[in-house]
């Protein structure tokens, strides 16, 4: 940690926005910000109800923020709207009418262009669709899904049906499927014969099938028609989406829902095994992803916009979905890798639709600056005016990068720091208002009150680092783990109950101008490409396998992915340590979670550094794997020959 406060110490680089992009912001000035943000904090609920009067409300709230019962907390009480109505409805009156909503291209080549219209339609035939299907408000809908339009026609549907839906990222395994069905009660499943990546067919509909063998309360699947391979359909429970939008009508009243009334489930990773269905509602979301998309990406009527993450994560249920389109913009979707068929995809992809604002993962730019400068030096990057990234922190060399070679020194870049849990952006920099600092995310964003604080609860010094607290609640924050109040409470709000503040699991550090620098996790989680993995599901996946007696799983720095996995295992007895039993072991991660979650290194042992408490030290064992000398505490050791003999164990 302390190397890298160093470093943020040396950063005394600073970008201002260029003096057109600030004088046309959405948030011009320093001064804009502070007064705004002023208010946001002082008085809460009419900074709040001036902003969710700038959306549709069947019915008014009557009351902005209701804390009585914290930290489960309701906002808007008393209102009803519904998302998919603000995200589309609310723009047909409009000349926004005919504009594109999405403009999606496929890995292939192939192209649909959805104007807020013709989504409409889309989406009120879905919602007919899936009222066919029995499906109602407050049930649950599982969607497996490649990135094709159908998915985000889907996930309005349910919104305007008042379902609640839970996706699922299409690189997860059946078994990652089973569980998160199960989880909460799912009733119909949405998916696709496959989608394309990198060339090749990812068989969605047959993992779907796997998943279901142990599902009893899965009474339809929906599946849409994309790569037209082989799939088996099951009589009475399988259904072409195709055949049944055919025969429904595509007028669809949007059911007028309470402001709490839930939208989504997300799984994500937390410090146990158990992935935990992050719970976010109606009102309170759709105004916080609203406003950090109007101020954050500056959204002008005429841009294009487009977010690369998969809508399978959080980044794109915000802000490919759900804030974009209820700002009107337009959101490019691309269905496939940033890599195929060559390494300038995504470069061909800004020039063709002329993109103006573009938001990624530091990960990914990584990978183009490795793959090099001649991808992105071929095209006309001039429409860009706006980038941003979000999912981990950007290294200053990656920034810098991308600032120069995307960006060509003429945009700024945002560093948007938030989680599955916040639901919208926490901490980033205003592009219009504020210098950029590389390696910082910014300032607070409009209601959001962090601090940086001791294990104690006391607040530390500006240029400290410390745990990263959030001080009172923001409308778009989880309301609860699905089913999990307790572990809601324990996960979140335990640690200063008395204070009452969130428990963001991050470790940050607030410089002296007032900029956040997150320095990463401080719990067991690991953010390996921007993707959150616990430590403690890969262990739970590696011990399943009957060739393992124990294993303990760590992340070490990785130039491209940020950080990789490496596991520490010791086998059964009579298995064979060898480069099979490795491969093996990759494999099974794979089918228990997902491609994403196989270790980068397998070190095989005889036993595991624990503390005579019987804990697995992994502090050192993160030291290992990144190859750093020990400079630990070892004297609770109880075998020292463990770490001697650790050490020799080969990647
Ligand atoms: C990390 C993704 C540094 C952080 C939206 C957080 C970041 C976790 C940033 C949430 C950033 C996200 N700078 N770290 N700009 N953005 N993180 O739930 O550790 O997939 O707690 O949400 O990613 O990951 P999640």
């Amino acid at each position: 940690m302390s190397q890298q406060i160093d470093h943020v110490l040396e950063e005394t680089r600073l970008f201002d926005p260029p003096a057109a992009f600030a004088a046309g912001a959405s948030v011009a000035s320093r001064e804009a910000y502070d007064a705004l943000y002023k208010k946001s904090v002082e008085d809460p609920d009419a900074f709040w109800a001036d902003v969710a009067s700038e959306l549709h409300w069947f019915k008014k709230w009557d009351r902005v923020c209701n804390k009585d019962n914290a930290p489960f907390v309701k906002w808007f009480e008393g209102g009803t709207t519904n998302v998919a109505y603000n995200c589309l409805d609310r723009h047909l009156t409009t000349a926004r009418k005919n504009k594109a909503a999405i403009i999606w291209e496929g890995e292939p080549g192939d192209q649909v262009i959805l104007t807020y219209q013709e989504l409409h339609r889309r989406v009120c035939q879905a919602a007919n669709g899936l009222k066919k299907l029995g499906v109602k408000k407050g049930d649950r809908v599982a969607i497996y899904m490649p990135m094709v339009p159908e998915l985000a026609i889907a996930m309005l549907a349910c919104a305007r049906i008042g379902a609640i839906h839970s996706i699922i990222f299409g690189g997860f395994s059946a078994t990652a499927i089973r569980d998160r069905v199960h989880d909460s009660d799912v009733s119909c499943i949405i998916t696709a014969d496959g989608g394309w990546r990198r060339g090749s067919v990812v068989p969605l509909k047959a993992a779907v099938d796997e998943a279901l063998e142990n599902c009893p309360t899965v009474k339809n699947v929906l599946v849409v028609e994309r790569t037209k391979n082989d799939v088996s359909m099951e009589e009475g429970r399988d259904h072409w989406w195709h055949d049944v939008m055919a025969d429904v009508s595509d007028e669809c009243p949007a059911e007028e829902l309470d402001a709490e009334d839930p939208l989504y489930i997300l799984y994500t990773s937390g410090s146990t095994g158990k992935p935990k269905g992050i719970l976010h509602t109606t009102g309170g979301y759709m105004v916080g992803t609203y406003l950090t998309s109007k101020h954050v990406f500056d959204l002008k009527e005429e841009d294009t916009y487009w977010c690369t993450a998969d809508i399978g994560w959080v980044t794109g249920h915000s802000y490919i979905v759900y804030g974009i389109l209820a700002n009107g913009a337009t959101s490019v979707m691309y269905e496939g890798a940033p890599n195929h068929p060559g390494p300038d995809r995504f470069w061909q992809i800004v020039d063709k639709y002329k993109v103006n604002v573009f938001y990624t993962a530091p990960t990914a730019i990584r990978a183009f600056a490795k793959w090099g400068d001649e991808h992105p030096a071929k095209y006309d990057l001039s429409s860009l005016r706006l980038l941003g990234t979000v999912g981990e922190p950007i290294n200053p060399e990656a920034w810098i990068w991308y600032h120069e070679k995307i960006g060509r020194k003429n945009c700024p870049i945002v560093d948007t720091w938030w989680q599955t849990e916040t639901g919208c952006i926490m901490i980033t920099t205003l592009p219009g208002a504020m210098p950029a600092k590389p390696g910082s995310a910014g300032v607070p964003f409009f209601g959001v009150q962090p601090a940086i604080v001791t294990e104690e609860g006391e607040e530390v010094d500006a240029g400290h680092s410390g745990l990263l607290v959030v001080k009172e609640p923001w409308p778009s924050m989880l309301r609860t783990l699905y089913g999990d109040d307790e572990r809601f409470k324990e996960v979140y709000f335990e640690k200063f109950a008395k204070q009452g503040w969130y428990l963001t699991g991050d470790g940050a550090f607030c410089a002296k101008d007032g900029y956040y620098m997150i320095i990463g996790r401080l719990d067991d989680v690991i953010n390996v490409s921007g993707h959150r993995l616990g430590t403690m599901e890969i262990e739970s996946a590696l011990v399943s396998s009957e060739l393992v007696a124990e294993a303990a799983v760590v992340g070490f720095p990785h130039d491209v992915k940020g950080q990789g996995i490496c596991a520490f295992v010791s086998l059964r007895g009579d298995a064979e340590v060898d480069d099979e039993a490795k491969e093996k072991l990759r494999a099974h991660v794979a089918h228990e979670i997902g491609a994403i979650a196989k270790p980068d290194q397998i070190r095989f042992t005889d036993a595991l550094p624990k503390t005579r408490s019987g804990k697995i030290m992994r502090r050192l064992l993160r030291d290992i794997a990144a190859g750093n000398e020990t400079t630990q505490d070892t004297t609770t050791l109880e075998d020292f020959n463990v770490l001697a003999k650790l050490r020799e164990s080969e990647a």
